[in-house]
């Protein structure tokens, strides 16, 4: 099959890892000599199952999960996870205080106001353009839990570090957008969830990461249908599981352990990030970050040129010349280039070699 002759910068669904893809096309056919294709395995038969064994166990293994966590590969998206975490552990009456350091952080901290109350802790304006310090971040008597995204993929800022948060109270996280893009501390959530369609596969299938304790009898707050409960008995596997999500998350883990894990993974990320915001701070004047500093992201780059008109010629330019995706979420507007764990390297020299050159051009 050919190379590619274009770097795919888009935020999601995203670049997947070459090698993850080619095996795929041969597990299509067939699955580890069983004869069958992955498509047309039975999730309930024996070959699934080792795949959905050696996916549990390499999720564990990249981000060190400790045993007193769950992992559950359900469907619905992070979406459904906004709904679901509330149902399940925000009683009516109760509060659950939200960091809404963006479009997603609100969406999730709307669907909570269906159960219970909603404290916002810290509540930035659009564009949103920084993550909060922790002295203006000013939390409710008792959460139930407190919800934050670590990446904020259509502003282009990510935490550091996880917020501190008050004692008797755990932590949600919405990682959709950088998951397992550089070493992670679970024990300090209680919950970290994640759409697969940036950093870990197809769409289709979401990580769920969960405390045993809070699928302990007592834990969840309401009755609700099965499909909406985590401490369903029969996990992720109630019903028909996204198999080829499954499958093709289980390759991306493999092909993080191979890579040298998420310490190796971060520092490539860093230096991915770092070849983008030194060309664009070069070039200052001509583009601007429209995240603040300390409060940038390495998973997606905003930033925007001096006019609408220029930015719509730069993105058309930009994909004439094989950058595929650049442009800015309605948001914000501008250009986002979203260099998740497979993006390479060279995508982002070439990028910034492209930034160059059309500040050159037009400047
Ligand atoms: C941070 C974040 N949360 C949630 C979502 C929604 O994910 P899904 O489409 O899987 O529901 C996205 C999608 O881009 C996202 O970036």
């Amino acid at each position: 099959m050919a190379d590619r002759s274009v770097f795919n910068f888009s935020a999601g669904p995203a670049i997947l890892p070459e090698e993850v893809l080619r095996e795929a096309q041969e597990a299509l056919w067939e699955l580890d000599g069983s004869g069958i294709g992955v498509l047309e395995h039975s999730h309930r038969g024996g070959a699934f199952d080792a795949v959905y064994q050696q996916t549990l166990a390499d999720c564990r293994a990249v981000a060190g999960i400790p045993d007193e966590y769950e992992i559950l590969l359900l469907q619905g998206g992070a979406s459904t996870q906004f709904f679901m975490l509330p149902a399940n552990f925000l009683p009516a009456g109760g509060t659950a205080d939200y960091l809404v350091t963006g479009a997603w952080a609100e969406k999730a901290a709307k669907e909570a106001r269906f159960y219970g109350n909603v404290h916002e802790a810290w509540k930035g304006e659009k564009p949103y353009t920084r993550i909060p310090r922790g002295d203006e971040i000013h939390y409710s008597e008792a959460p139930a839990y407190v919800h934050f995204a670590s990446n904020n993929t259509i502003f282009g800022t990510q935490w550091n570090a996880p917020p501190e948060i008050p004692a008797g109270s755990w932590l949600a996280c919405d990682a959709s957008s950088d998951i397992f893009s550089r070493p992670i501390d679970v024990a300090k959530y209680g919950m970290i969830y994640a759409g697969a369609q940036k950093n870990l596969g197809p769409a289709g299938v979401t990580l769920v990461v969960l405390r045993r304790e809070l699928l302990a009898e007592g834990a969840r707050v309401r009755e609700l249908p099965t499909m909406q409960r985590y401490d369903r008995k029969s996990g992720s596997m109630h019903n028909t599981p996204s198999t080829f999500g499954i499958y093709l998350m289980g390759r991306v883990f493999a092909w993080i352990l191979a890579g040298g894990g998420l310490e190796a993974m971060g520092r490539r990320n860093r230096e991915k990030a770092s070849v983008l915001y030194d060309a664009l701070e070069e070039l200052e004047g001509f583009y601007t970050c429209t995240a603040g500093e300390g409060s940038r992201s390495a998973m997606n780059v905003t930033f925007r040129a001096r006019d609408e008109e220029t930015e719509k010629r730069f993105v058309a330019e930009a994909e004439a010349a094989g950058f595929f995706g650049l442009k800015g979420h309605r948001d914000v507007g501008g250009m986002r280039a979203s260099i998740y764990n497979a993006f390479p390297r060279e995508g982002c020299e070439a990028l910034a070699n492209f930034l160059r050159d059309f500040a050159k051009r037009n400047g």
